[in-house]
């Protein structure tokens, strides 16, 4: 038995359509019906046959609630731990905490206790260290804790720090780190949000530079890893290193909109996420910028995925074929 957390997120949705497509026994995580139907949507993407999602064990569960968790143990040998709580808000941070430090400890310790024989952790970019010489960012690269970290990206460390702890309590471990992960079912959170907005009318670019990589990447990979040897290492998983502007640009350009023609400079976000703590505290409603979000959309970070193409011989897909069959996507 295989038990996915997450499982109503966009790489838990994609990574159960690759699961069950193989015959694999899965158990799903998920918190609220509603969700259920989002995973739906996501199979439809790649089949027409929507019978597949009835071979899925659907179990209600809050990560964060040990008694809830111990029966989703039941049977399991593979954990693929897809669940976080994903935000650049500072009023979320202790929510974040709960979800991916205190959740993850959770799903530890209970892999611990059920001898699982491999937990798969997706892990983020946000806690692997930044370059200083502008070299490109490798699995070696050391977090900073007394940088100024996001909270996101504290709370992702952490997780990844509890993963850690499995593998020395004898699970056999194995963490991606995507960049950021394209892929088409949630288009009003993350990275969906690039697509909504654009298909919108969005008018705005940044020329900041991160790694991104699709969604079909990331389960394969995920896949992959935890049905081979490998165990106790963290694998970056980025197709491209790309700016904000070319992928908005890659994005319209599948969709046949205008392209994003207003230039954001660093100045003008850092005057709007401080308007925007200013409002959120006068009137409690989430910031619509973050301190956090706004450095990330000017900041050049550029990622090396050399060791997964080397582990197992993983060729990623062109990332403007994931733009593209993404927004196919979306119009569907
Ligand atoms: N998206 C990206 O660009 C990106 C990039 C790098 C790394 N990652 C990492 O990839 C993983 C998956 O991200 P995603 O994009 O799939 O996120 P997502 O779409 O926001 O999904 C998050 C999933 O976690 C579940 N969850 C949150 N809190 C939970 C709790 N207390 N108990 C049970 N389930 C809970 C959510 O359940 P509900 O549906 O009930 O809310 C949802 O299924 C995360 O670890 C994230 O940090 C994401």
């Amino acid at each position: 038995m295989i038990l996915v957390t997450g499982a109503t997120g966009l790489v838990g949705a994609h990574l159960l359509y690759h699961l069950v497509k193989n015959d694999e026994k899965v158990r799903a995580i998920y918190r609220s019906e509603t969700k259920i139907e989002a995973v739906k949507k996501v199979f439809t993407y790649y089949t027409d046959d929507i019978t597949l999602i009835d071979k899925i064990e659907w179990f209600k569960a809050d990560i964060t609630e040990v008694p809830a968790m111990i029966p989703a143990f039941k049977g399991v040998e593979k954990v693929y731990h897809c669940a976080a709580f994903i935000s650049f808000s500072p009023k979320d941070y202790r929510e974040m905490r709960k979800v991916n430090i205190h959740g993850t400890a959770i799903i530890v310790n209970l892999a611990i206790d059920a001898k699982v024989k491999k937990l798969c952790y997706v892990g983020s970019i946000a806690s692997v260290g930044d370059s200083l010489n502008g070299a490109l960012i490798t699995e070696e690269n050391e977090w900073n804790k007394e940088a100024d970290n996001s909270g996101y990206s504290i709370t992702k460390f952490g997780g990844e720090m509890e993963v850690w702890r499995a593998s020395q309590e004898g699970v056999a471990v194995v963490i991606v780190n995507p960049g950021i992960i394209l892929g088409g079912g949630f288009w009003q959170t993350g990275s969906g949000k690039l697509f909504s907005q654009v298909y919108n009318g969005f008018k705005y670019y940044t020329e900041g530079k991160t790694g991104f990589v699709s969604v079909k990447d990331v389960v394969k990979a995920m896949i992959l890893l935890t049905n081979t040897t490998i165990k106790n290492e963290r694998f970056i998983l980025v197709a491209a290193n790309k700016t904000y502007k070319e992928v908005l640009f890659a994005i319209a350009d599948a969709f046949g909109k205008k392209r994003p023609s207003k230039k954001i400079k660093s100045w003008q976000t850092a005057i709007l996420w401080r308007f925007s703590a200013f409002v959120s505290k006068i009137t409690g409603v989430q910031p619509l910028l973050s301190k956090y979000s706004a450095r990330s959309a000017h900041t050049v970070s550029e990622y090396s995925a050399k060791k997964i193409e080397k582990a197992i011989d993983f060729q990623f897909e062109k990332i403007e074929k994931s733009i593209a069959d993404t927004c196919k996507n979306y119009l569907k």
